[in-house]
């Protein structure tokens, strides 16, 4: 009775969840999130934040007045908020656009109507270019298919790329998501590819294609050596080092990329966490750099410099310092558990809290989220045909054209020629594999093709693995 009672249950059980989960991939699928929908919620009509005549400023002024504390504090984290009685759905602020649409933060998806996105190559061979124009161009079809993307619901609008640290340690296991060792071609990057992904058709600098973010600040070039790693270390860097070395990339993102968007980092610069650090966020980026826009914890950072690097007593008290430092958003959900009580214990004044989501919101309204119905803005009428287009496909493999590296071509082996060459002999264990290829920070691209496979289609190849993996631990193959 019991087991039949139970099985019964079960089975009703999974009915529902696929039911629900079916209705949510449908809505997930074909809608944009936006605020301001005045035909579904006509009220909305009467808001001063919703009214596209007002400057943003007083649009924003006017939202943060009629939020509670309590709702406040949900705008301070990724996933944020929504408050029904205002017409503002949930936003999930994570997503990412490294060298292409990813789905590495939750903000983005792959499915349905639009599989897959143009992959373009990694960083730091996009960077091997030295060419500004084609970081530019790059970013501009990255915004092209996010916008795109947006629009069907399947992303948003703010990313976190790039990563432009200094990749001064080749140990670093992140050098090629940066582009490379040079303050100077990554501060050309950086400023590049953010003018690339949010400028505007028009160039109008009020409004925002998408929101890019210059990550980690600052002097993070870590993961993990002999026990030390990136949560934990405190970076002793000398003034003439920061000035020279690592914030040149940062200050040519926000003075010169105008971006949208700094995120801190875990590592401690000279004992203190960067995101709690008043000097680097409320000192530089927003006092000398005047960033416009919103600064951004790396995922959780917050809860390690209170948890792991014990940098405050209380959670609270982690809260508070950072948001006082001049964090305004946390990717994770340390401040929405612990703010209210840093209010209430004197910690925190609730105005530093509206300075915070006061930029947030600032950064969601150029991108026109509370301007209603996405249809009928500008990129309103981009769609699944505006991905993967030839014209973007070619651009990819323009930018692995410029940017590949031939350490040698004495004997004018390149470009291949099919008549010269009678037979190729391919190498390696990564040379017929698909997504190892792409690189992390990937997305799904529109199709794979492997060395191997793009090898063959110009001259006759014979491929031998030579190893099972990079490590090479044990050759293997055969004679070719
Ligand atoms: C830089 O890239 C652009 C876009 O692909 C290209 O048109 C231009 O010729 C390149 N410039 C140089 C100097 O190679
Ligand atoms: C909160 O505001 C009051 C009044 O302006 C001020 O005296 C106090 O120092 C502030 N507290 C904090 C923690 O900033
Ligand atoms: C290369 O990979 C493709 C796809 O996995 C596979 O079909 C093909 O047989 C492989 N080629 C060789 C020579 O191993």
């Amino acid at each position: 009775m019991v087991s039949f009672g139970s099985s019964v249950f079960l089975v009703l059980f999974v009915y529902l969840h696929c039911l629900s989960l079916i209705s949510v991939r449908v809505l997930a699928q074909t809608s944009p999130v936006f605020a301001c929908d005045a035909p579904k919620n006509p009220q909305v009509a009467s808001f001063g934040f919703c009214d596209s005549s007002l400057g943003t400023d007083a649009r924003v002024a006017d939202l943060v007045k009629r939020l509670t504390l309590q709702e406040k504090i949900t705008f301070l984290v990724n996933g944020a908020g929504s408050v029904s009685r205002l017409g503002i759905p949930k936003y999930e602020w994570w997503s990412e656009a490294l060298h292409g649409v990813s789905n590495a933060g939750p903000g983005t998806k792959f499915t349905g109507l639009i599989p897959g996105a143009t992959s373009f190559p990694q960083v730091i061979t996009t960077a091997a270019s030295f060419n500004t124009s084609l970081f530019v161009a790059i970013g501009r079809v990255v915004s092209t298919e996010a916008r795109a993307m947006y629009n069907v619901g399947q992303a948003g609008l703010t990313y976190w790329s790039p990563n432009i640290n200094i990749f001064r340690d080749p140990r670093w296991g992140r050098g090629q998501e940066t582009p490379g060792e040079d303050p100077l071609l990554s501060s050309k990057y950086g400023s590049s590819y953010v003018k690339g992904l949010q400028q505007t058709d028009g160039g109008d600098p009020s409004r925002l294609k998408v929101a890019a973010c210059c990550k980690h600040y600052t002097a993070y070039d870590l993961d993990n050596w002999k026990g030390v790693d990136r949560f934990l270390f405190n970076a002793v860097v000398t003034q003439q080092d920061m000035d020279d070395t690592f914030q040149p990339p940062f200050k040519s993102c926000v003075v010169d990329g105008n971006v949208a968007s700094v995120m801190c980092s875990y590592n401690q610069v000279n004992g203190k966490p960067t995101c709690a650090d008043p000097d680097l966020l409320a000192g530089v980026i927003r006092g000398q750099w005047k960033l416009n826009g919103y600064i951004v914890s790396d995922c959780d950072s917050v809860d390690v410099l209170y948890k792991n690097q014990h940098y405050t007593k209380t959670p609270e008290e982690a809260a508070a310092k950072a948001i006082l430092a001049g964090l305004d958003l946390n990717c994770g959900s340390f401040l929405g558990q612990h703010t209210e009580a840093a209010v209430k214990g004197g910690l925190l004044n609730e105005s530093a809290i509206d300075k915070a989501i006061t930029n947030n919101f600032a950064t969601l309204m150029r991108l026109g989220f509370f301007d209603g119905d996405p249809s009928k803005q500008p990129y309103g009428k981009l769609g699944p045909k505006d991905v993967c287009t030839p014209e973007h496909q070619e651009l990819a493999r323009e930018a692995a054209r410029q940017g590949i590296v031939l350490l040698k071509n004495k004997a004018g082996s390149l470009p291949l020629s099919p008549t010269a060459i009678k037979m190729l002999a391919v190498i390696g264990p990564n040379a017929n594999v698909t997504k190892t290829m792409i690189g992390n920070y990937e997305g799904i691209p529109c199709k794979y093709t492997t060395p191997l496979q793009g090898l063959t289609t110009s001259v006759a190849t014979t491929y031998v693995p030579g190893c099972t993996n990079v490590a090479c631990g044990t050759a293997q193959g055969r004679r070719c």
